[in-house]
């Protein structure tokens, strides 16, 4: 663990319960406050996103979105694998400039929507695979973006949740409101989807993680 991240940390430690720490993880955007969360992500989810982008299967022709890109940690497999057009739907301005300085490759597209309409930039039925690391948690309200989901995706098309409810679990509720996997699964089951969880655990404490996964 390096410098910053044991700042990052610390600070963290402090306010991880306040509705101000909790925006910032959900979408930096206060000045040192988005650093601590932007540090943080990289540092806790690196792992995670190679496990589940290899979980998915990907196919070179898979139409592919990333929810929350972030840090483009997950995008970036995506884009190892899949050499179809790859959406990117991020919301923060922040993360938005710092992708755009990475220069990611060509077929990535990032959109700046909330995900809870998509209707502008993707069709009905045109997606394969969904992809949404440690975003679940501040979608309000959760019914809304899991009909979109159900929109995009394809017949047989496939969404992938990877959720860490162990460390989320503090955060403040208003900002992030769904915090129990059975509430989740219930609410994708409720429109039509197959779904199934599974634990995975790779280790150390930054990479335990609840993998979700919805069939249309
Ligand atoms: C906790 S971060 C996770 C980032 C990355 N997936 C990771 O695991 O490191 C949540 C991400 O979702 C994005 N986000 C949150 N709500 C969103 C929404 N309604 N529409 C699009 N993006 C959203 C945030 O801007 C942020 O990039």
């Amino acid at each position: 663990m390096n410098f910053k991240v044991i700042i990052a940390r610390w600070i963290h430690q402090i306010l991880h319960h306040t509705e101000l720490m909790t925006e910032n993880m959900r979408s930096p955007k206060t000045m040192g406050l988005a650093w601590v969360a932007r540090t943080l992500m990289n540092y806790s989810n690196a792992q995670v996103s190679i496990d589940i982008v290899n979980r998915m299967k990907l196919k070179k022709a898979d139409h592919v979105l990333e929810l929350g890109v972030g840090n483009g940690l997950a995008i970036k497999e995506i884009a190892k694998i899949s050499r179809n057009k790859i959406i990117g739907v991020e919301i923060s301005a922040e993360f938005r400039r710092n992708l755009l300085k990475m220069r990611l490759p060509k077929n990535i597209v990032i959109l700046e929507n909330d995900a809870k309409d998509l209707s502008n930039e993707i069709p009905d039925g045109s997606i394969d695979k969904l992809l949404a690391i440690n975003v679940i948690y501040f979608l309000k309200p959760i019914e809304k973006y899991i009909l979109e989901f159900k929109r995009i995706l394809k017949k047989e098309g496939i969404g992938y949740l990877g959720c860490k409810f162990e460390s989320i679990k503090n955060f403040d509720i208003e900002v992030a409101p769904n915090r129990d996997e059975r509430e989740i699964i219930s609410h994708l089951s409720n429109v039509g989807f197959k779904v199934s969880s599974e634990f995975i655990d790779l280790g150390e404490d930054r990479s335990r993680y609840t993998f979700i996964q919805f069939e249309k």
